[in-house]
């Protein structure tokens, strides 16, 4: 499915299925005016009725009606008070209500979101599509065949051509990075390895010629000295493999930007082990990994002009003879030494390397990426990514990136006071801060490896997966969007 752009009337498109934005107490969006009119006032008398509300992502549709072989009708609550997110949510359900269509024409576009331009609502309605028709079906011996093979665009008119074209590029890069974070991240750890992240990264620069790719194994991670990356891959049968991927858009001269990713393929917490049951989704804890691949190839799908560099820390955490241990003290990359008190503060310890590792490539900005807290989820739920950073405009760009992609991020403060809670007795630093502000701890962990740059965490534990539940664990591709908006916006800078 490739989404395209159209200027025609819903009378020129009678044989895909017209999705139609109607509006609670009855009023209608342009469109679904005009083939109501057709339609005899049927549209109206649904509304009389009440078989139809209006009600935010309420979908009717209606079946070989006067020449029109299929319409939907999408409900859009009360007229000018949807969100971005709110808008988000009904196209993907209109998408989702959809089984046995072909084609289909969106005139989604004339709804009115809060602020919003035509552009933005575009780019949504593209990855809404990609996102509804999303299925991880690999393993199941029944699979769901793809259908939808049309999805048109309809814009009002031909005045904003290009800056539609644009959002269209970009929404379905976007969806396309994201997907390659989905599907990574859906695949189970006894598939996606250490190994199998870094034979994706070889063959996404297999696929993009402006991306190189280098692997370090164990032995060479020995030799420069990562003690905390490899301690808590001790416990695994599967090699550690520190994945560097380089995407060189912009000129020779000019510092990337980094993306670090948490690559824990599985978590089981390590010999301070998880319990059954919160050990379930930690398959996902790979997911800062998966973006910094999906944001990469969203980077080079829409050849933007700077460069960007990618660290991922891919690792097993397992328990074990073998296993480090609490109290454990290792020697980290940067020459820090850190006291264990938990093997299941893992992220903390992959990243700590991968961080310092990061200074070789003399970047601009660090964004790390990581599922790396359960308190974030206490504290921001599942709709927002945590912030957290050494250098506030950086975060004033993640936050404004976040809301124009519609991937939001929320800032937490980073205060020296917390950093009293990761002393150790024995080392520089113990390796968790106890149970009071666990995302914040967790931070200032990271802060002792990234004084030499402009650095932000993004924790995404609560938004890069659906973990909860048993049937509907899921990835979101989240914050592929944001990272990308990110970049789109510097390259644009
Ligand atoms: N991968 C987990 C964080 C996590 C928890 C992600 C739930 C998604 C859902 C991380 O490695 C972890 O175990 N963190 C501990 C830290 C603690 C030991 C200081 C946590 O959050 O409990
Ligand atoms: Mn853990
Ligand atoms: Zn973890």
């Amino acid at each position: 499915m490739h989404p395209t752009l159209k200027s025609a009337s819903p009378l020129k498109q009678q044989k895909t299925c017209l999705m139609l934005g109607v509006y609670e107490g009855g009023s209608m969006t342009p469109a679904a005016k005009e083939v109501d009119k057709v339609l005899g006032g049927l549209i109206k008398k649904l509304f009389a009725q009440g078989l139809m509300q209006g009600k935010t992502g309420e979908c009717l549709p209606l079946f070989h009606t006067e020449g029109f072989d299929h319409i939907l009708l999408v409900g859009c609550g009360k007229p000018d008070t949807l969100t971005p997110t709110g808008f988000r949510k009904m196209v993907t359900s209109a998408v989702r209500s959809l089984s046995q269509v072909k084609a289909v024409t969106c005139y989604l576009t004339e709804v009115a979101v809060q602020d919003k331009s035509l552009a933005f609502k575009i780019r949504q309605i593209t990855e809404a599509a990609f996102d509804g028709l999303y299925c991880f079906d690999m393993f199941k011996s029944e699979k769901k065949p793809a259908q939808l093979k049309e999805f048109i665009i309809a814009i009002p008119d031909n005045k904003q051509q290009k800056a539609c074209e644009q959002a269209l590029l970009q929404g379905s890069s976007i969806a396309s990075g994201a997907a390659l974070t989905k599907n990574l991240a859906n695949l189970p750890s006894n598939i996606c390895t250490p190994a199998f992240l870094a034979d994706q990264a070889k063959a996404l620069g297999k696929q993009y010629s402006s991306i190189k790719v280098n692997i370090l194994g164990e032995k060479e991670m020995q030799k420069l000295g990562m003690g905390a990356l490899l301690a808590v891959s001790q416990g695994s049968a599967e090699e550690a493999k520190l994945i560097c991927l380089e995407y060189k858009g912009g000129s020779k001269k000019e510092a990337p930007v980094a993306l670090v990713g948490k690559g824990i393929t599985f978590d089981t917490g390590g010999n301070s082990l998880k319990s059954p049951d919160g050990m379930v989704g930690m398959k996902y804890d790979m997911c800062g990994a998966a973006t910094v691949l999906g944001t990469i190839k969203a980077a080079a799908e829409l050849e933007l002009p700077i460069n960007v560099v990618g660290i991922i820390a891919a690792v097993e955490n397992m328990p074990g003879g073998t296993a480090y241990k609490p109290e454990d003290i290792l020697t980290s990359l940067s020459g820090q030494t850190i006291e264990v008190i938990s093997t299941d503060a893992e992220g903390r310890l992959v990243l700590a390397d991968a961080l310092t590792y990061c200074e070789r490539y003399k970047p601009d900005v660090v964004i790390d990426i990581a599922t790396l807290t359960g308190a974030v989820v206490i504290a921001l739920g599942t709709h927002a990514t945590g912030l957290l950073t050494n250098h506030d405009p950086l975060a004033k760009d993640l936050i404004k990136a976040g809301l124009e992609s519609n991937d939001r991020t929320w800032q937490l403060p980073l205060w020296d006071e917390y950093q009293e809670q990761i002393k150790s007795p024995f080392a520089d630093m113990a390796n968790t801060g106890g149970r009071s502000a666990g995302t914040i701890t967790a931070a200032c962990f990271l802060s002792r490896f990234t004084k030499k740059f402009h650095w932000a965490h993004l924790d995404v534990a609560g938004t890069a997966a659906i973990m909860g539940g048993t049937s509907e664990r899921l990835a979101t591709g989240r914050p592929v969007p944001l990272l990308t908006q990110f970049l789109i916006d510097r390259a644009r800078a």
